[in-house]
């Protein structure tokens, strides 16, 4: 059971932070792969709670060794005071290594992300306001800059300026905002350099070798399936590959390697930013799913828009990530409602469909088709086994299972590392 991805199933916040910090008492290696500090992963270990951006989950456990791959968007004035944070609260985070093929983000990329959503005004994609965007941008354009360039004062000043020549056209003639000085920038670089240094390595080599030994590697998503930026809801998506090849490419492993992607997925749906969303809910079960699930984004502190479980969005991720199994967070929060609508189709255009419509236009058409499910009163955060659920949430358990395509290996029943019921292990 050498390597593992665990990834988000649907719009990202499913609880990735809780399943990777689960395993990671278990594991050698936790990789993220993807995204950037767009991400806001929740860690809840006994009394403390951490929200965590860039680092990996794997941090907070003390046997492993979390890696920042090369797909990875690396904003080095977040990483070192995340580091700091951490190691305020007594966390080692010696072990962290970072992968010199990383790209940054660099002042010019926030900037550039926050007039860009300005500038779209009613069609912004409500980012993070990161800088994740442009930083992919520029490397796809391949005038980015990596973290093994700030050991090069020579190669890192020409390509800071190469990178700017342009900027700060488009910043000038196009957003009216003053252009950003290339010496600044490189100075600001420089000054993270040393700090970073220790952390960098050749993180392929050592991913291919422990895989290779039988060590356990697991590769953590950032975002979600549906956040893709290829088999997302385009253009609303963020800009790199959540769902599972991205493992591969963002951290230089072949798919031949992987031998199980556990999809993450929340017994309800969430959305933060703009784009379609066909369950979500306007009305009292809305709000209440929001307040009592505690639906405010961890990186932007915005309310999550929130709905009911589509079964046709989580069949969509077991077929383009070829998920293995579920993990399936937040039944608690489901407790309380008499009876539960689950979305097991859309109505697009007068005609039943069961599958993700390929065209965004049918998408944003689609209504949901619902079945209800019975609910259930009693408290569920206790439970350890799957028998020591009520009836009716083992019901709903099964029936998600069923429409889902995958078996659901684990149940989150709270936010605690300890509050899980595990069905089978996902490291046998
Ligand atoms: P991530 O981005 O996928 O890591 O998820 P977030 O941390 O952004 O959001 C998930 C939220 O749900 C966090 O506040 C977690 O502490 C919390 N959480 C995770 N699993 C469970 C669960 O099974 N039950 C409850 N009530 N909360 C959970
Ligand atoms: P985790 O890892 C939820 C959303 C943003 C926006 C879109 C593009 O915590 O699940 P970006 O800044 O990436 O260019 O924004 O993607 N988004 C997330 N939504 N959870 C996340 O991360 C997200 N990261 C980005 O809200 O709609
Ligand atoms: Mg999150």
């Amino acid at each position: 059971m050498p390597a593992l991805v665990l990834l988000g199933a649907q719009w990202g916040d499913e609880g990735k932070g809780k399943a990777t910090d689960l395993l990671g008492g278990s594991v050698d290696y936790v990789v993220r792969y993807q995204g950037g500090n767009n991400a806001g992963h929740t860690v809840v270990v006994g009394d403390q709670k951490y929200a965590l951006h860039l680092l990996p989950s794997g941090i907070l456990s003390p046997g492993c060794t979390p890696v920042i791959g090369n797909g990875v968007v690396v904003d080095p004035a977040v990483l070192l005071s995340e580091l700091s944070g951490l190691n305020d609260r007594g966390v080692d985070t010696s072990k962290l290594l970072i992968s010199g093929n990383a790209h940054l983000i660099t002042p010019y990329h926030t900037t550039v992300d926050k007039v860009t959503e300005r500038f779209l005004g009613k069609r912004k994609i409500g980012t993070t306001g990161r800088g994740i965007g442009p930083t992919y941008a520029d490397k796809i354009n391949r005038v980015g800059i990596r973290v093994q360039d700030l050991y090069d004062e020579s190669i890192l000043e020409q390509k800071v300026e190469a990178a700017l020549d342009f900027k700060n056209q488009i910043l000038a003639k196009l957003y009216n905002r003053r252009a950003i000085e290339a010496g600044q920038i490189v100075e600001e670089l420089l000054g993270y350099a040393e700090q970073i240094k220790p952390y960098v390595a050749d993180t392929t080599l050592i991913l291919n070798n422990a895989i290779d030994e039988g060590k356990v590697v697991l590769f953590e998503g950032g975002q979600g399936t549906l956040l893709d930026v290829d088999h997302g809801t385009y253009p609303f998506v963020t800009s790199s590959n959540p769902t599972a090849g991205g493992a591969c490419t963002g951290a230089g492993v072949g798919p031949t390697k992987i031998s199980r992607v556990i999809g993450i997925l929340k017994a309800y749906t969430t959305r933060v930013g703009a784009g379609p969303f066909p369950t979500e809910l306007f009305d009292k079960d809305g709000e209440a799913l929001r307040t009592i699930g505690g639906e405010r984004g961890v990186t932007t502190g915005r309310d999550r828009r929130c709905g009911w479980f589509d079964a046709v969005i989580a069949r969509y991720a077991t077929r383009v990530n070829g998920l293995t199994d579920f993990f399936l967070t937040k039944l608690d929060v489901l407790t309380g409602w008499e009876q539960i609508p689950v979305c097991v189709a859309y109505e697009i255009d007068g005609k039943r469909v069961e599958e993700l419509p390929y065209s965004q236009s049918d998408f944003h058409h689609a209504k949901p088709i619902y079945e209800m499910l019975p609910g259930w009163s009693e408290d569920i955060t206790k439970a350890k086994t799957f028998s020591d659920l009520p009836k009716n949430a083992q019901a709903y358990v099964k029936a998600l299972e069923e429409m889902s395509g995958a078996p659901i290996s684990a149940i989150g029943v709270g936010p605690g590392r300890t509050e899980t019921i595990e069905i089978n292990s996902f490291l046998s």
